[in-house]
C-alpha cells in the first residue's frame, strides 16, 4: 500500500546508492573497517524506490537486511567499491554516496594468518581512492552527485560546505557523530542539508526513514530547477 500511495517523483531516474562501510583486509582473518551498519543508505534506497526510481546499492558488509526488491551488488573493499560505482556511473543519473569508505588500507595484505608470536605491533597504511573524487573528474552536468560528511560537533557546516565544493557535489548531507541519537547503528538521525546552490537546511531529529524521504524531497526540488 505504501508503494501504491507514494509520489512517483524519481520515475524513471537510475539511482544508485552506496551503503555501508569498507572493509581492508590486514591478513587472511583481520580486517580495517568502521561502525557504519548501512542503515541511513538503505532507507534512502527504499524511500527513493517507493517514489518510483530504479535503484542500484552497492553496500560493504552489512548485517542490516537488503529489502528483496533492491538490486545489490556486495564488496568489500574501497577499491572494490570504486570500481562498482564507476562501472555503472555513466548510466546513473543520481548519485548518493552514504557509504563509510575507509580512508587508509594496509600497504601489504599478509598472506594467511600473522602469528602473535611474530610480535609485530605495526601496520603500514596508505591512502584508498576517493570515490567522489573520481566521480568528480567525469560527471556531466545531468549528472546529480550527492555526498555526506560524518563530522564532530562545531565543525560540522564548515567542514560539510568544504567537502561540498572539492569533491564537486550537488548536495551534502551533514551529520554529527559525536551525538549518540545522530551517531552510528542506531535508527534515528538529525542532518543538515547544504547545496551548491548555497541553500541550508535543518532535518530535525527523526527516525532515519522519515530523514531520508525529506532528503529525496531536496533532491526532488534540485531536479527540477
Ligand atoms: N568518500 C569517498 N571515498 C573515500 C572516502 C569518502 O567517496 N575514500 C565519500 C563518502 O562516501 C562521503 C564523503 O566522501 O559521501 C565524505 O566522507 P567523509 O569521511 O566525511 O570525508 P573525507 O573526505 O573522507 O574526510 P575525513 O574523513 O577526514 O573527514
Ligand atoms: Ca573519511
Amino acid at each position: 500500500l505504501e508503494h501504491l500511495l507514494a509520489p512517483k517523483d524519481l520515475a524513471g531516474k537510475k539511482i544508485l546508492i552506496t551503503a555501508g562501510p569498507t572493509r581492508e583486509p590486514i591478513d587472511a582473518v583481520r580486517y580495517l573497517s568502521n561502525r557504519s551498519s548501512g542503515r541511513m543508505g538503505l532507507a534512502l534506497a527504499r524511500a527513493a524506490w517507493l517514489r518510483g526510481g530504479e535503484i542500484t546499492v552497492v553496500h560493504g558488509p552489512i548485517t542490516v537486511p537488503l529489502p528483496p526488491y533492491l538490486k545489490a551488488i556486495p564488496v568489500e573493499t574501497a577499491k572494490e567499491m570504486l570500481e562498482a560505482v564507476m562501472d555503472r556511473f555513466p548510466e546513473t543519473d543520481i548519485l548518493v554516496m552514504a557509504a563509510a569508505v575507509a580512508d587508509y588500507r594496509p600497504k601489504e595484505i599478509f598472506p594467511g594468518k600473522i602469528k602473535k608470536s611474530s610480535q609485530n605491533t605495526l601496520i603500514e597504511l596508505e591512502p584508498t581512492e576517493d570515490i567522489l573524487l573520481a566521480v568528480a573528474q567525469v560527471k556531466r552536468v545531468d549528472q546529480i552527485v550527492i555526498g555526506f560528511a560524518a563530522e564532530e560537533g562545531a565543525k560540522l557546516l564548515e567542514e560539510a560546505r568544504r567537502k561540498l565544493k572539492v569533491k564537486k557535489l550537488d548536495l551534502i548531507v551533514a551529520n554529527d557523530i559525536s551525538r549518540p541519537e545522530t551517531g552510528f547503528e542506531i535508527d534515528t538521525n538529525e542532518v543538515w542539508l547544504i547545496s551548491s546552490t548555497g541553500k541550508e537546511e535543518k532535518i530535525p531529529l527523526a527516525p532515519k526513514d522519515q530523514v531520508a524521504w525529506q532528503i529525496w524531497d531536496c533532491i526532488v526540488e534540485l531536479l527540477g530547477g
